[in-house]
């Protein structure tokens, strides 16, 4: 723990109603891949690509979750979570994407959801985390209009046979890294590197959640709240010289995706390429990404800083910041880095929380925080994942900062319970408060799962007050 014990101490405590949970999503934890008539998703197909993925990893197994719902269930109950957020795989729903529902894929979330009801657990279900039918990609995928309206028709299905017990349906999982790694960097699935179609997808997703928020309201569950999780992070210029370009990055990484939901508009670029073509954006198309939702999602991981190049060699603390050749990113050697190498502020939380309640007053929800760390199980069967402690203790700590200057925030969940299957670097990084034994399936809380616990459990956080 970050916590001295030789220094007095002050007790934070946070509102009653305040959500402590942690996320989650379909592919990278449920596996079961080819059960129950589940259809292949882009990731199926992408993993299957040599070295898309670490070592060609792939979610066939992952946590194998769809299969020990029970035990994961007592597993949150355990550690007095009061929420959780997990998403729905379309592909289990829908195996083409459109079409005919299959109905054990609705009897699977409905044992997770009733469960979770059960162990008074508030359910946050993801309509979309990147897990698109191949069926769809087969016809284009986000550089296909119509997926905007097929993601619309799937989220009026989970609407009408879900809507009656999740708290919360978040439509889309980070736009921004479905259009920028799926599209435009190709990391992702489905691979395509070309930044014109990086600003078509983005588009097509965005007009997806509206449309998506839109059909929610017009089910017969029309009431339950819907939001949008987007990615956030907070921009740092270290050098007035850097500022412009830091506002710049700042619309890029931030204003892209958050005001044509809050705003109705993509914000000004001067990297052209960076937004939705013209000729995409049609009718009024703005007034449906900004259709009025319930709340906004935000997933904060690290802050970007940056400062002038000038005429000089990048140095080894920075790197080139991709489409700003006279800035560099700034890793400064001072500040920690998770196993992912991203930078630890929990300031910039508070900042990025700071920005968003300047442009709604909408209930905030962190959807997800959290950080890689080099887990390893000791010989006592223990693990010490004090880095996540600390982690975890100072975003709270943030958390509650913010609260108390009057942030309308209302949970928060950490990424993640499990160590899962981390995208494109597949099983080598570890997230999880849970440590997943991947050979045996054997989970085993670290030390930070029984941290969080007791913050849930308490609702209160401690720490030195400041001197
Ligand atoms: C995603 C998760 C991912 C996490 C850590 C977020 O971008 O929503 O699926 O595992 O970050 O990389």
């Amino acid at each position: 723990m970050t916590v001295d014990s030789g220094q007095p101490k002050n007790n934070l405590y946070f509102p009653d109603d305040f959500l402590f949970g942690t996320a989650t999503a379909a592919y990278q934890t449920e596996g079961a891949v080819s059960e129950d008539g589940r259809g292949i998703s882009i990731w199926d197909t992408f993993c299957l690509k040599p070295g898309k993925t670490y070592r060609g990893d792939n979610g066939d197994i992952a946590c194998d979750s769809y299969h020990r719902i029970d035990e994961d269930l007592d597993l949150l109950n355990n550690l007095n979570l009061n929420a959780y957020r997990f998403s729905l795989a379309w592909p289990r729903i829908l195996p083409n994407g459109t079409g005919s529902i299959n109905q054990k894929g609705i009897d699977h979330y409905n044992r997770l959801i009733d469960g979770l009801l059960e162990r008074g657990i508030a359910p946050a279900a993801t309509i979309y985390h990147w897990d698109l039918p191949q069926a769809l990609e087969d016809k284009g995928g986000w550089l296909n209009r119509d997926t905007a309206q097929y993601l619309a028709d799937y989220a009026a299905i989970c609407a009408d046979v879900f809507g009656d017990r999740v708290d919360r349906f978040v439509t889309i999982n980070e736009p921004q890294i479905v259009a920028k790694l799926g599209y435009r960097v190709g990391i992702h699935a489905p691979g395509v590197a070309d930044p014109i179609k990086g600003g078509i997808a983005t588009h097509h997703v965005m007009l997806a959640h509206g449309l998506a928020t839109q059909a929610i309201k017009a089910s017969k569950n029309g009431s339950v709240p819907v939001g949008i999780t987007v990615d956030l992070t907070d921009v740092v210029s270290l050098d007035p010289k850097s500022d412009e370009e830091g506002i710049q990055i700042d619309r890029e990484v931030n204003g892209l995706y958050l005001e044509p939901v809050l705003l109705g508009k993509y914000p000004e670029i001067n990297q052209i390429e960076m937004l939705p073509p013209d000729h995409v954006i049609l009718g009024n198309d703005m007034e449906i990404t900004s259709t009025e939702i319930d709340f906004i999602g935000i997933n904060y991981y690290q802050p970007h800083i940056i400062r002038p190049l000038g005429n000089r060699e990048i140095r080894f603390d920075e790197y080139e910041y991709y489409g700003h050749p006279t800035i560099v990113g700034v890793k400064p050697p001072e500040m920690p880095l998770t196993d992912m190498g991203w930078l630890v502020d929990a300031g910039g939380l508070e900042r990025v929380l700071k920005k968003v309640d300047s442009m709604t007053k909408k209930p905030i929800y962190i959807t997800e925080n959290g950080c890689a760390v080099s887990d390893y199980v000791d010989p006592t069967g223990a693990i010490h994942d004090n880095e996540r402690i600390s982690y975890l203790q100072d975003h709270l700590v943030a958390c509650w900062r913010s609260i108390n200057q009057g942030i309308n925030l209302k949970g928060y969940y950490h990424w993640s319970l499990l160590d899962n299957f981390e995208w494109a670097a597949g099983y080598s990084k570890r997230f999880g408060i849970v440590y997943v034994d991947f050979l045996t399936q054997k989970r085993i809380p670290k030390d930070s799962a029984l941290f969080y616990s007791e913050v849930a459990k308490s609702k209160m956080i401690t720490v030195n007050p400041p001197k």
